[in-house]
């Protein structure tokens, strides 16, 4: 195991590989990893890929007839993956580098939506000090509805305990620690709305259009967790009709054309996320949740642990199989 490619590499990327993968020799692609690109691994051993390489039956197939053994994932979600169409290859994946990035950056949405500073930051720099237009509420006894209860989920409650927020649960595991409720009970009662949970066939669209008809007037929805556990339609029709106060997300389902790139010279091509864009109750952030520096050196430390133990031939700490 000596020869590994890079897919959807940045510069941030190599600079914490890098100092970790000295006894590999390492192609950095800036391309994403698709049916196309896959072609690019003739004679590499393992590949590494990212949250939005597009990793289907196509890829996987070209990947292993190029002589891929092993895919190591740099990141935890692995919904980009057709698993079934992977036992053709070891998958790997990095399952916890920092819950709390995520988590605070999280808070960091529902802060700044709520007391409106994206505008208000543009306001003073314009010297334009009126405060009209952002008063918000105190999330002090507030309810917050935390989807999905696993690192990320859990860690968020603490930050929001922190808050003196009362905290509901939802998890289809539930574990101590938590107040569960069922989703219809999470969506009537919470003032701020926060996925934590992964995107599988059954959590798709878990936020559609009759899940917002159940939610409170005037809640904050968060998503740091995958742009496809929310309805996009959906959710335009929500901010439309005043149901939601404001959406923080991270992630979006048709992220993967935008997200980590520059587009600024580009027409955008996706209404929705156009559309999105034009709320002032709307941010969006590019798929950084996770973007911190310890993030990223646990993130190359695992990832490098992961490929380690199956050039020794031993067992795989993080594999994922089909049945995850
Ligand atoms: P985790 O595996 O520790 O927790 C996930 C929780 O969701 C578990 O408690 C599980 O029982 C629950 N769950 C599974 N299916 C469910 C369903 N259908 N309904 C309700 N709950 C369900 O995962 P972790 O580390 O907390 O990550 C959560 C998600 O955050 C990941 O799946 C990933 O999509 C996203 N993520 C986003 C990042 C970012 O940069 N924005 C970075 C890392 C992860």
């Amino acid at each position: 195991m000596k020869k590994i490619a890079f897919f959807d590499t940045k510069p941030y990327d190599r600079t914490w590989f890098d100092i970790l993968a000295k006894h590999y020799e390492i192609a950095y692609f800036e391309e994403k990893l698709n049916r196309h690109t896959a072609t690019l691994t003739d004679g590499f051993d393992a590949v590494c890929a990212f949250v939005n390489d597009r990793v289907d039956a196509a890829a996987i197939d070209r990947m292993h007839r190029c002589g891929v053994q092993l895919l190591a994932l740099r990141c935890a979600g692995f919904s980009n993956v057709d698993m079934q169409a992977a036992g053709k290859l070891r998958v790997v994946r990095v399952p916890a580098y920092s819950p709390h990035a995520v988590a605070e950056h999280t808070m960091g949405l529902l802060l700044t939506l709520n007391r409106r500073l994206h505008r208000a930051y543009i306001r003073t720099r314009d010297f334009n000090f009126s405060i009209v237009g952002l008063t918000g509420i105190d999330l002090y006894k507030k309810t917050v509805g935390i989807i999905g209860t696993g690192r990320i989920g859990r860690a968020f409650a603490e930050i929001c305990r922190g808050f003196g927020m009362r905290v509901l649960a939802y998890d289809k595991y539930p574990a101590p620690d938590f107040e569960y409720v069922s989703l219809d009970t999470l969506l009537r009662e919470s003032d701020v709305i926060s996925l934590h949970c992964p995107l599988s066939e059954e959590s798709y669209h878990m936020l559609d259009r009759k899940a917002f008809d159940k939610m409170k007037k005037g809640v904050f929805l968060l998503n740091t967790s995958r742009g496809a556990l929310i309805d996009s339609e959906a959710l335009l029709d929500a901010l439309n009709n005043g149901t939601l106060r404001g959406a923080g997300l991270d992630v979006y389902e048709e992220e993967a054309g935008y997200f980590y790139e520059d587009t600024s010279d580009r027409i955008m091509d996706d209404d929705v996320l156009a559309r999105l864009l034009s709320f002032n109750n709307v941010i969006v952030t590019s798929h950084q949740g996770f973007f911190t520096r310890e993030a990223l050196d646990n993130i190359a430390r695992t990832t490098m642990e992961n490929i380690r133990e199956f050039a020794a031939g031993e067992p795989l700490t993080n594999r994922v199989s089909a049945e995850a």
